[in-house]
Protein backbone atom coordinates (compact mmCIF):
# COMPACT_ATOMS: atom_id res chain seq x y z
CA UNK A 1 0.00 0.00 0.00
CA UNK A 2 1.30 3.54 -1.19
CA UNK A 3 1.75 5.62 1.60
CA UNK A 4 -0.51 8.92 1.61
CA UNK A 5 1.58 12.02 1.84
CA UNK A 6 0.95 14.11 4.64
CA UNK A 7 -0.32 17.76 4.09
CA UNK A 8 2.83 19.20 5.70
CA UNK A 9 4.63 17.80 2.57
CA UNK A 10 3.03 19.52 0.57
CA UNK A 11 4.85 22.42 -1.80
CA UNK A 12 4.12 25.72 -1.19
CA UNK A 13 2.39 26.07 -4.59
CA UNK A 14 0.08 23.17 -3.24
CA UNK A 15 -0.66 25.11 -0.03
CA UNK A 16 -0.88 28.17 -2.83
CA UNK A 17 -3.41 26.60 -4.87
CA UNK A 18 -5.58 24.89 -1.80
CA UNK A 19 -5.88 28.60 -0.16
CA UNK A 20 -7.05 29.87 -3.65
CA UNK A 21 -9.66 27.12 -3.74
CA UNK A 22 -10.87 27.35 -0.74
CA UNK A 23 -12.53 30.60 -1.53
CA UNK A 24 -12.36 33.97 0.39
CA UNK A 25 -10.10 34.21 3.91
CA UNK A 26 -11.20 35.86 6.21
CA UNK A 27 -8.21 35.30 8.85
CA UNK A 28 -5.22 36.16 7.60
CA UNK A 29 -2.62 32.91 8.80
CA UNK A 30 0.47 32.18 7.52
CA UNK A 31 0.72 28.42 5.98
CA UNK A 32 4.57 27.80 5.44
CA UNK A 33 4.92 31.16 3.91
CA UNK A 34 1.60 31.46 2.10
CA UNK A 35 -0.61 34.40 3.02
CA UNK A 36 -4.37 33.63 3.45
CA UNK A 37 -5.45 36.89 3.34
CA UNK A 38 -2.28 39.28 2.88
CA UNK A 39 -5.06 42.02 1.97
CA UNK A 40 -7.18 42.26 4.69
CA UNK A 41 -8.55 45.66 5.51
CA UNK A 42 -7.36 45.36 8.98
CA UNK A 43 -3.59 44.40 8.04
CA UNK A 44 -2.64 40.84 9.30
CA UNK A 45 -5.48 40.99 11.14
CA UNK A 46 -5.95 38.84 13.34
CA UNK A 47 -2.32 38.19 14.37
CA UNK A 48 -2.17 42.07 14.77
CA UNK A 49 -5.01 42.60 17.65
CA UNK A 50 -4.16 39.28 19.23
CA UNK A 51 -0.55 40.50 20.05
CA UNK A 52 -2.35 43.50 22.13
CA UNK A 53 -4.05 40.69 24.29
CA UNK A 54 -2.17 37.68 24.21
CA UNK A 55 -0.65 38.09 27.48
CA UNK A 56 -4.39 37.78 29.19
CA UNK A 57 -4.94 34.49 28.45
CA UNK A 58 -2.65 31.38 30.52
CA UNK A 59 0.32 30.25 28.06
CA UNK A 60 0.31 27.14 29.17
CA UNK A 61 -3.22 25.58 29.03
CA UNK A 62 -1.94 21.88 29.45
CA UNK A 63 -5.06 19.71 30.07
CA UNK A 64 -7.58 21.88 29.22
CA UNK A 65 -10.44 21.77 27.13
CA UNK A 66 -11.18 24.88 24.41
CA UNK A 67 -14.12 25.92 22.94
CA UNK A 68 -13.52 28.61 19.94
CA UNK A 69 -17.03 29.58 18.71
CA UNK A 70 -17.20 31.64 15.54
CA UNK A 71 -14.30 30.07 15.03
CA UNK A 72 -13.38 30.93 11.83
CA UNK A 73 -10.36 29.94 9.74
CA UNK A 74 -9.27 28.60 13.60
CA UNK A 75 -6.70 31.21 14.20
CA UNK A 76 -7.14 30.96 17.94
CA UNK A 77 -7.72 27.71 18.03
CA UNK A 78 -4.67 26.76 16.67
CA UNK A 79 -3.03 29.39 18.74
CA UNK A 80 -4.59 27.63 21.99
CA UNK A 81 -3.34 24.05 20.56
CA UNK A 82 0.27 25.62 20.53
CA UNK A 83 0.02 26.52 24.07
CA UNK A 84 -0.63 23.28 24.98
CA UNK A 85 -4.53 23.09 25.15
CA UNK A 86 -5.41 19.00 25.42
CA UNK A 87 -8.56 19.26 23.35
CA UNK A 88 -9.47 21.82 20.80
CA UNK A 89 -13.21 22.03 19.50
CA UNK A 90 -13.81 24.85 17.01
CA UNK A 91 -17.45 25.46 15.71
CA UNK A 92 -18.71 28.12 13.16
CA UNK A 93 -22.32 28.20 11.06
CA UNK A 94 -20.47 28.18 7.94
CA UNK A 95 -19.16 25.26 5.89
CA UNK A 96 -16.59 27.34 3.87
CA UNK A 97 -14.77 28.74 7.02
CA UNK A 98 -14.82 25.24 8.51
CA UNK A 99 -13.32 23.90 5.24
CA UNK A 100 -10.49 26.77 5.55
CA UNK A 101 -9.85 25.82 9.34
CA UNK A 102 -9.12 22.09 8.95
CA UNK A 103 -6.76 22.74 5.90
CA UNK A 104 -5.16 25.64 8.64
CA UNK A 105 -5.03 23.24 11.37
CA UNK A 106 -3.24 20.22 8.95
CA UNK A 107 -0.42 22.48 7.42
CA UNK A 108 0.33 23.81 11.03
CA UNK A 109 0.05 20.08 12.58
CA UNK A 110 -2.18 20.78 15.26
CA UNK A 111 -4.80 17.85 15.79
CA UNK A 112 -8.01 19.88 16.54
CA UNK A 113 -12.13 19.66 16.02
CA UNK A 114 -13.86 21.52 13.82
CA UNK A 115 -17.87 21.23 13.61
CA UNK A 116 -20.42 23.17 11.84
CA UNK A 117 -22.72 24.57 14.50
CA UNK A 118 -24.24 27.71 15.36
CA UNK A 119 -23.51 29.44 18.86
CA UNK A 120 -27.62 29.20 19.81
CA UNK A 121 -27.26 24.84 19.59
CA UNK A 122 -24.09 24.70 22.24
CA UNK A 123 -26.28 23.16 24.59
CA UNK A 124 -26.30 19.98 22.08
CA UNK A 125 -22.61 19.87 22.95
CA UNK A 126 -23.39 18.58 26.02
CA UNK A 127 -19.76 19.34 28.31
CA UNK A 128 -18.34 22.44 29.61
CA UNK A 129 -14.74 23.80 28.47
CA UNK A 130 -12.13 25.40 30.72
CA UNK A 131 -11.72 28.49 27.88
CA UNK A 132 -14.38 29.28 26.01
CA UNK A 133 -13.50 31.96 23.11
CA UNK A 134 -16.42 34.30 21.82
CA UNK A 135 -14.50 36.61 19.83
CA UNK A 136 -16.09 38.63 16.97
CA UNK A 137 -19.29 36.55 17.03
CA UNK A 138 -21.55 38.77 19.07
CA UNK A 139 -22.51 42.01 16.82
CA UNK A 140 -23.25 39.12 14.06
CA UNK A 141 -25.94 37.85 15.52
CA UNK A 142 -29.90 38.92 16.08
CA UNK A 143 -30.33 37.32 19.39
CA UNK A 144 -26.59 38.08 21.23
CA UNK A 145 -27.83 38.14 24.82
CA UNK A 146 -29.75 35.03 24.22
CA UNK A 147 -26.03 33.47 23.12
CA UNK A 148 -24.50 34.91 25.87
CA UNK A 149 -26.98 33.25 28.12
CA UNK A 150 -27.10 30.32 26.38
CA UNK A 151 -22.89 29.96 26.73
CA UNK A 152 -23.46 30.77 30.40
CA UNK A 153 -25.55 28.26 30.60
CA UNK A 154 -24.29 25.11 28.87
CA UNK A 155 -20.67 25.58 27.68
CA UNK A 156 -18.45 28.39 30.08
CA UNK A 157 -16.89 26.44 32.84
CA UNK A 158 -14.20 29.13 33.49
CA UNK A 159 -13.01 31.34 31.59
CA UNK A 160 -14.59 33.13 28.01
CA UNK A 161 -12.29 35.23 25.89
CA UNK A 162 -14.64 37.76 24.51
CA UNK A 163 -14.34 40.45 21.82
CA UNK A 164 -17.05 42.51 20.63
CA UNK A 165 -17.15 45.42 18.00
CA UNK A 166 -18.32 48.48 19.91
CA UNK A 167 -19.51 51.97 18.73
CA UNK A 168 -20.50 54.61 20.65
CA UNK A 169 -18.77 56.53 23.96
CA UNK A 170 -16.42 54.50 25.36
CA UNK A 171 -16.82 55.73 28.97
CA UNK A 172 -18.33 54.07 31.77
CA UNK A 173 -21.66 56.12 33.24
CA UNK A 174 -22.29 56.10 36.73
CA UNK A 175 -26.02 54.69 37.51
CA UNK A 176 -28.51 53.88 39.85
CA UNK A 177 -29.73 50.34 39.90
CA UNK A 178 -33.22 51.62 39.60
CA UNK A 179 -34.99 54.47 38.75
CA UNK A 180 -38.78 55.59 38.86
CA UNK A 181 -40.59 55.41 35.80
CA UNK A 182 -40.83 59.42 35.21
CA UNK A 183 -37.41 59.25 34.87
CA UNK A 184 -36.35 59.30 30.90
CA UNK A 185 -33.88 62.38 30.60
CA UNK A 186 -30.69 59.46 31.99
CA UNK A 187 -31.80 57.53 28.76
CA UNK A 188 -30.47 60.60 26.36
CA UNK A 189 -26.65 60.39 28.34
CA UNK A 190 -23.91 60.12 26.04
CA UNK A 191 -22.45 56.67 27.46
CA UNK A 192 -25.63 55.55 28.77
CA UNK A 193 -25.89 51.15 27.72
CA UNK A 194 -27.14 51.10 24.22
CA UNK A 195 -26.89 48.64 21.15
CA UNK A 196 -27.10 50.25 17.95
CA UNK A 197 -29.55 48.20 15.67
CA UNK A 198 -28.40 48.07 11.81
CA UNK A 199 -31.52 47.18 10.20
CA UNK A 200 -29.64 47.46 6.70
CA UNK A 201 -25.89 47.21 7.02
CA UNK A 202 -22.46 48.36 8.26
CA UNK A 203 -19.22 48.50 6.56
CA UNK A 204 -21.16 46.86 3.15
CA UNK A 205 -21.56 44.05 5.41
CA UNK A 206 -25.45 42.87 5.76
CA UNK A 207 -24.64 40.31 8.98
CA UNK A 208 -23.95 43.46 11.31
CA UNK A 209 -27.13 43.04 13.61
CA UNK A 210 -26.18 44.67 16.63
CA UNK A 211 -23.35 47.31 17.78
CA UNK A 212 -22.98 47.92 21.72
CA UNK A 213 -21.19 50.58 23.61
CA UNK A 214 -18.68 49.73 25.81
CA UNK A 215 -21.29 50.31 28.82
CA UNK A 216 -23.63 47.79 27.13
CA UNK A 217 -21.02 45.31 26.57
CA UNK A 218 -20.06 45.35 30.25
CA UNK A 219 -23.25 45.45 31.41
CA UNK A 220 -24.20 42.19 28.94
CA UNK A 221 -21.52 40.28 30.06
CA UNK A 222 -22.52 41.24 33.88
CA UNK A 223 -25.90 40.37 33.26
CA UNK A 224 -25.43 36.54 31.48
CA UNK A 225 -23.20 35.73 34.68
CA UNK A 226 -19.39 36.77 33.73
CA UNK A 227 -17.41 38.35 35.95
CA UNK A 228 -14.77 41.04 33.66
CA UNK A 229 -11.42 39.85 35.36
CA UNK A 230 -8.98 41.82 32.51
CA UNK A 231 -9.65 44.38 29.76
CA UNK A 232 -6.35 43.98 27.78
CA UNK A 233 -7.44 45.83 24.75
CA UNK A 234 -10.34 48.14 24.31
CA UNK A 235 -12.77 45.56 22.52
CA UNK A 236 -11.60 42.43 24.30
CA UNK A 237 -12.22 40.79 28.11
CA UNK A 238 -11.01 38.03 29.84
CA UNK A 239 -14.21 36.94 31.72
CA UNK A 240 -14.43 34.36 34.77
CA UNK A 241 -18.30 32.29 34.96
CA UNK A 242 -20.20 32.79 37.81
CA UNK A 243 -23.27 31.11 39.12
CA UNK A 244 -25.94 33.73 38.41
CA UNK A 245 -28.22 35.07 41.15
C1 LIG B 1 -15.90 38.47 12.35
S1 LIG B 1 -15.72 36.73 12.23
C2 LIG B 1 -14.73 36.46 13.71
C3 LIG B 1 -13.86 35.25 13.55
C4 LIG B 1 -12.93 34.97 14.73
N1 LIG B 1 -13.64 34.56 15.90
C5 LIG B 1 -12.06 36.18 15.01
O1 LIG B 1 -12.23 36.83 16.04
O2 LIG B 1 -11.19 36.45 14.19
C6 LIG B 1 -17.30 36.10 12.73
C7 LIG B 1 -17.41 34.58 12.64
O3 LIG B 1 -18.57 34.17 13.34
C8 LIG B 1 -19.24 33.20 12.57
N2 LIG B 1 -20.65 33.21 12.98
C9 LIG B 1 -21.57 34.18 12.74
N3 LIG B 1 -22.75 33.85 13.29
C10 LIG B 1 -22.56 32.64 13.90
C11 LIG B 1 -23.40 31.79 14.63
N4 LIG B 1 -24.69 32.07 14.82
N5 LIG B 1 -22.87 30.66 15.14
C12 LIG B 1 -21.57 30.35 14.93
N6 LIG B 1 -20.73 31.11 14.22
C13 LIG B 1 -21.22 32.26 13.72
C14 LIG B 1 -19.00 33.61 11.14
O4 LIG B 1 -19.20 32.56 10.23
C15 LIG B 1 -17.54 34.07 11.23
O5 LIG B 1 -16.66 33.00 11.03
Amino acid sequence: MSAVPTVSRLSREDIERRVNELGEWFQNMDLHGVSTAPFHFLGDYPAVKFRNFAHAIPEDLTGQSVLDIGCNAGFYSIEMKRRGAERVLGIDFDIRYLDQARFAAEVTGQHIEFRQMSVYDVAHLGERFDLVIFMGVLYHLRHPLLALDLIHEHVAKDLMLFQSMQRGRPSIPRLKRDYPFGETAVFGEPDYPVMHFIEHRYAHDPTNWWIPNRACVEAMLRSSGFRIVDHPEEEVYLCRRKPRG
